[in-house]
Parts: structure tokens; C-alpha cells; sequence
């Protein structure tokens, strides 16, 4: 049962043009305007296109999100962009510790936490994102994995705090690669964050901690993944970048919704 109001994120990555950008915020703008969704949504265009795809979004449900942040509050950090600034064109969530920033840009879990505090400290919701490597995964040491990402990533977040968290496991082999998690993968991953949580921060916290699954989410397996007790919504890159796709994926968390409402 999903007590949770389910999330679903579309994350864009380094993908369309401006245009491309207004053309997909303004069809899935659209589609909210003429449906009421179960589930809360967010689109993380590129930096340069926020103001861009807020006007679309503007009067919507649908909120506005960023793909990463600075951890530091402003000044001399050439290329960076600060939570402040984040706030100040409309976003209300940013994405930290996505497995793109970890693996290729080497963010290391001292900077995801930073990153996380900066993000909850400008009042923004933050998606935390863990996941393990494949050989990982064949070694036996998901678990192990993931837990100390999050651990890592909270280790100075009060329990006040962790309430803008939503977490999303994205397993770094499903990523891209068209090779999703199966229901028997994701699932035991989830109940073990969720876990931890109640370990850390009580069992408020863990029934209230939305967790999302994410990598290489499609419409044909969507629904089969958020019928799991613990899979809350998801984080959806490629699919995200067909309205089409993203919204039949969005149908299908919401009909879950409805029909595990108590
Ligand atoms: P994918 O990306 O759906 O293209 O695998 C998911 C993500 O990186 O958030």
C-alpha cells in the first residue's frame, strides 16, 4: 500500500535545445492542466532552460527542478550555480549525488553531503540518489553499497531536515544501458533504505521517505515496478524525453495509487 504520495522525476541530463525544451515542458503542462495527477511531478530541464520551462509550467502542478547545485553559497566558483539561484528562478527541487556526478565527475560522498545540506538549507527538496555498480552487484555488496552512500550523504542531516528528502535508487547498471531492475531487484534495496531509515531517523520518518527507482524506466515495466510495497515513483531519464512515454509512465503510478488507496 503507497500511503506516500508518489513522485515522478524527469530527468533531461544534457538533452534538446530550447525550443525542444518549451515544445516537451508545454505538452506535459498541458496534460496537467487537463488531468488531475496522483502523483507529484517534476521536470529537471538544463540550467540555461529553467525560466524557459518555468513559464511553461507556471499555474501547473508540475514543479520545477535542477540537475545539481554548488555546495557553497556564492562567490568565487566559476561555472557553479547556487541553491540561492536555484530558488530564485522557481526551482523547488534539485537532484544530489546522481551516479553521473559520482562516477564521471568524481563527486565524492564529503561533496554529495555538502550538497545536500546547501540544497536543504535554501528550504529546496532534494532527490538523493544512490546505487551501486555492477560489480557490485556481482561481488554480493549492494546493500553495502547503498546504505553507505546514504549514510554518508545524511551523516550531519537532523530528523527535521530529512523530511525534504526524497531518495531514488538508481542501480549504476541500469542507468542508460536499457537494462531496468526487475521488481525482484529493486524491491529488497528499497525495504533496506527504508530500514535504515527507521534506524536513523524513526518510523515516522521511514513510512513518510518517499523512494524512487530509477534506471532505464520505461512505460512496459513501470507499472510492475510501483505495485512494490517499498517503490514509490520513479526517476526517468530517456523516457523522460518523450511526453508521450513520460506521461503513460506517470499514468501508471497513479493508477496504482488509486487502486492500493486505503
Ligand atoms: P535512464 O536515466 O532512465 O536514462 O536510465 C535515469 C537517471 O539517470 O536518472
Amino acid at each position: 500500500m503507497h500511503a506516500r504520495v508518489a513522485a515522478v522525476g524527469g530527468n533531461w541530463k544534457m538533452n534538446l535545445d530550447l525550443a525542444a525544451c518549451r515544445t516537451l515542458a508545454g505538452s506535459i503542462a498541458s496534460a496537467a492542466r487537463a488531468e488531475t495527477f496522483g502523483c507529484e511531478i517534476t521536470l529537471f530541464p538544463p540550467y540555461p532552460y529553467l525560466p524557459a520551462v518555468e513559464s511553461q509550467l507556471r499555474g501547473t502542478s508540475v514543479r520545477l527542478g535542477a540537475q545539481d547545485l554548488c555546495e557553497r553559497p556564492n562567490g568565487a566558483m566559476t561555472g557553479e550555480v547556487s541553491a540561492a539561484m536555484l530558488v530564485d528562478v522557481g526551482v523547488t527541487t534539485v537532484i544530489v549525488g546522481h551516479s553521473e556526478r559520482r562516477h564521471i565527475r568524481g563527486e565524492h560522498d564529503a561533496l554529495v553531503a555538502a550538497k545536500l545540506d546547501a540544497a536543504l538549507s535554501a528550504g529546496l527538496q532534494a532527490v538523493l540518489c544512490v546505487g551501486e555498480r555492477l560489480e557490485d552487484r556481482e561481488a554480493g555488496r549492494t546493500l553495502d553499497v547503498v546504505l553507505a552512500q546514504i549514510d554518508a550523504a545524511t551523516a550531519s542531516i537532523t530528523a527535521g531536515r530529512f523530511s525534504g528528502i526524497t531518495l531514488a535508487y538508481e542501480p549504476v547498471w541500469a542507468i542508460g544501458t536499457g537494462l531496468t531492475a526487475s521488481p525482484e531487484d529493486a524491491q529488497p534495496v528499497h525495504a533496506a533504505l527504508r530500514a535504515w531509515t527507521r534506524d536513523r531517523f524513526g518510523a515516522l520518518a521511514a513510512e513518510a521517505l518517499r523512494i524512487e527507482y530509477g534506471g532505464s524506466v520505461k512505460a512496459s515495466l513501470s507499472a510492475d515496478l510501483i505495485a512494490q510495497p517499498d517503490i514509490d515513483g520513479f526517476l526517468v531519464g530517456g523516457a523522460s524525453l518523450s511526453a508521450d512515454e513520460f506521461l503513460r509512465i506517470v499514468r501508471s503510478v497513479e493508477q496504482s495509487s488509486l487502486s492500493t488507496a486505503p
